[in-house]
């Protein structure tokens, strides 16, 4: 039985035909003794009676900045502050859009701008539109800020068509909720205040020659977002990060590298100086042995030619092999097999503290998605699985983890 006891919590109904499950929603809520004020946009009505989540909620439904004849209003930065949590459900691609946008031209659009509290959106709509890349970008500028994203699920959509785009069900809702209240995630916050932290992102790019390089399929996403996150638990964050089309975010000091050499060199650098170092980079095992310094030319009649490769140092072996006590490591592992004893051998071989173990074989999950499954193995031998979540929601369960390791 959930139990959110006493919390607060602000729901924000936009205009979806998922409106309807806003009832089921705050009829959980309530029945899990939270204190339920509703806020609608214009189109959800056309979708849902107010009537009806007024009666549900036990408090009167609010749409928009006044009422009456008399000039009285509702005060959207009290309402922003009253709440411990604003959940938008279903969050409609337009009022995403203008969330993300700060457009504040209706009461849940400006409470979403005055809110100190933590925020989540649950996406609800047709599968394309919920694909589309402005949609995409919107979720993932609304990641940046802070908020959180449950994504839509798949399967059939009111459209008739099938695919993702579906809201996440009132009961999925209401426990994960429970369960962020229960393990109160903001605790990441101040959590590594003064640490210094450094973390390895995205590929390395091996040239070959001036122009041509071997490298892999990381974005660098993984990566970001835990910079991210140890910046929003008060850490003092370097990033070294290999090429990607990310921007460093804001608060954390970026060094920008190529190749595998640079980004070792850069990482010795930083890492006497650091608490807490996460190795997330895809970094190319070997390079080209002897990169030319001209663009290499087909010449006629030479069919086929060879690039000899050397190894690249192991950045994260190298550092766990230099490890002072009170430092600590995590490493990545991405198994296509024997997923378990390959990591637990990684995390032994790099001398490493902790090691996020990501399946190749998870749909959704691993290069360039913005979504992760992991399990976590720690040096003592205790293990964490979790499920499908957005990076970000990996990367918060990530610094949670390092926060309560490094307390002990
Ligand atoms: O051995 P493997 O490449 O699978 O190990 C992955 C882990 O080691 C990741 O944490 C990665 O960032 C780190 N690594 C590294 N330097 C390398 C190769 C991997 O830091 N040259």
């Amino acid at each position: 039985m959930t139990s959110l006891k006493g919390k607060k919590v602000l729901l924000g109904v936009s205009g979806s035909i998922a409106a309807y499950k806003s009832a089921f929603l705050i009829r959980l809520l309530v029945k899990s003794e939270a204190e339920v004020r509703v806020i609608i946009t214009a189109s959800a009505s056309d979708f849902i009676p107010p009537l009806t989540l007024a009666t549900l909620s036990k408090n009167p439904v609010l749409s928009s900045f006044t009422y009456g004849d008399k000039g009285e209003w509702n005060n959207h930065v009290e309402l922003g502050l009253w709440a411990d949590l604003m959940l938008v459900a279903p969050a409609s691609a337009h009022t995403l859009s203008k969330c993300a946008n700060g457009i504040c031209s209706d009461l849940l659009t400006a409470i979403y701008l005055s809110a100190r509290c933590p925020v989540w959106f649950a996406p609800a709509m047709d599968l394309d539109m919920y694909a589309h890349p402005s949609t995409r970008d919107n979720l993932r500028k609304l990641e940046e800020y802070g908020n959180r994203i449950v994504e839509a699920r798949e399967g059939e959509l009111a459209s008739g068509l099938s695919g993702q785009g579906r809201m996440a069900e009132p009961e999925e809702l209401v426990e994960e909720l429970s369960r962020f209240f229960e393990n109160d995630l903001d605790s990441n916050v101040g959590g590594l205040a003064g640490k210094n932290v450094m973390v390895t992102a995205g590929p390395t790019y091996e040239a070959i020659d001036p122009v041509r390089f071997v490298g892999n399929h990381s974005t660098g996403k993984m990566g970001y977002a835990i910079a991210r996150a140890l910046c929003a638990a008060g850490a003092n964050v370097t990033l070294i990060s290999g090429p990607t089309a990310l921007d460093i975010p804001p608060g954390v000091r970026g060094i920008k590298v190529t190749s595998a050499m640079e980004m070792h060199r850069e990482s010795l650098n930083v890492f006497s100086e650091t608490d807490i170092a996460v190795f997330s980079a895809a970094v190319s095992d070997f390079r080209p042995k002897n990169p030319k310094g001209q663009k290499i030319k087909k010449e006629p009649g030479v069919e086929d030619i060879s690039v000899e490769m050397v190894k690249n140092p192991d950045i994260a072996a190298e550092l766990g092999a230099l490890k002072k006590a009170g430092q600590f490591t995590v490493g990545f592992a991405l198994e296509t097999h024997d997923e378990e004893q390959n990591a637990g051998r990684k995390l032994e071989n790099k001398n490493l503290d902790m090691i996020v173990l990501n399946s190749l074989n998870e749909k959704g999950a691993g290069f360039g998605h913005d979504t992760n499954r992991v399990k976590f193995i720690f040096r003592n031998g205790e293990r964490m699985a979790f499920e499908l979540k957005s990076k970000d929601e990996v990367a918060r369960d990530i610094v949670s983890a390092i926060i309560r390791q490094t307390h002990v």
